[in-house]
């Protein structure tokens, strides 16, 4: 049941149209699509006129759109949170790595009335950990296992000349904290980002990163204790074949997120 006035639904903007962005357009122009939202504008460096509405800017996307999606590569998020909160508007950040590499992010949003929203992407367990910091974290940990190729191009990679194809086992790429992690492997650690933030932050969440070349799945499994309560929890996901860093879950993460603002019964 839902409770809006869906004569006036709410208009969403949708930055970035790739593997993820495409999956959130789908949902809010299919039949039946998300109810009390429509897709109203998008932006992204391709054109894509199957989509049907304007193609606009980060700034015409804000000035035009009640909510901002955003499914960018991380280093564009700042300019296009800038925009949102220059007009008041409520975003939801997919790239939560993003918020770790440029802090400034959350600073800026102090200063208005913009809400964040930050989806479980492709994570499961942080409903737990949410009602676990309410009694105090002890400890964090997330553990991440992909197919080599999902980590080409990462910053890491490039720095340590690292051989991905050259990997015939299972191989811990890294460990360290959220923080260093992000900076690391921006367009992988995501879930790290996402479960720092909810949990103990980005310089308490120890994070490993193993490159495994018999899987084809990318799976995260995290471990999170307090003095009454430990959670493990692990998923594995089938990475996005528009996508391979991408997991297919992380959209649909998205679409609940969006979902849920018009629910007024809302779990977890
Ligand atoms: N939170 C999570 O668990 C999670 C999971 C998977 C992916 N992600 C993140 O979600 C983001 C989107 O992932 P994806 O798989 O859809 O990526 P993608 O590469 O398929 O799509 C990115 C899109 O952004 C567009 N783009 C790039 N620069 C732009 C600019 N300056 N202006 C407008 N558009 C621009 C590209 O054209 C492309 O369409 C990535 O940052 C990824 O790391 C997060």
């Amino acid at each position: 049941m839902t409770h809006t006035g869906f004569l006036n639904p709410l208009k969403v903007g949708v930055a970035g149209i790739g593997a993820i962005g495409r999956t959130v357009c789908q949902a809010l122009t299919e039949t039946p699509g998300l109810e009390g939202l429509i897709l109203h504008r998008f932006a992204d460096q391709k054109s894509h006129p199957d989509l049907h509405v304007p193609q606009v800017d980060f700034s015409a996307l804000a000035q035009e759109c009640d909510l901002i999606v955003e499914c960018l590569p991380a280093h564009q998020v700042p300019e296009l949170a800038k925009e949102a909160f220059q007009y008041n508007r409520d975003l939801i950040i997919i790239s939560s790595a993003a918020l770790l590499l440029t802090p400034d992010i959350l600073e800026w949003q102090k200063a208005c009335s913009s809400r964040i929203f930050i989806p479980s992407g492709a994570l499961a367990g942080l409903d737990g950990v949410k009602a676990m910091r309410e009694m105090g974290i002890e400890s964090a940990l997330i553990s991440s296992f992909k197919p080599p190729k999902g980590f080409e191009g990462a910053p890491y990679i490039v720095q340590e000349k690292i051989d991905l194809s050259a990997l015939t086992e299972k191989t811990l790429l890294f460990s360290g904290n959220a923080l260093d992690a992000s900076q690391a492997f921006p367009a992988n650690v995501n879930v790290a980002a996402t479960l720092s933030l909810a949990g103990i932050g980005p310089k308490r969440t120890q994070v490993e990163v193993w490159a495994d070349p018999e899987t084809v799945s990318n799976t995260h499994q995290i471990t999170v204790k307090t003095q009454f309560s430990t959670l493990t929890s692990r998923i594995e996901n089938m990475p996005d074949p528009a996508n391979p860093k991408s997991s297919v879950l992380a959209a649909r993460s998205i679409i609940a997120t969006l979902r849920e603002r018009n629910q007024s019964v809302v779990v977890g």
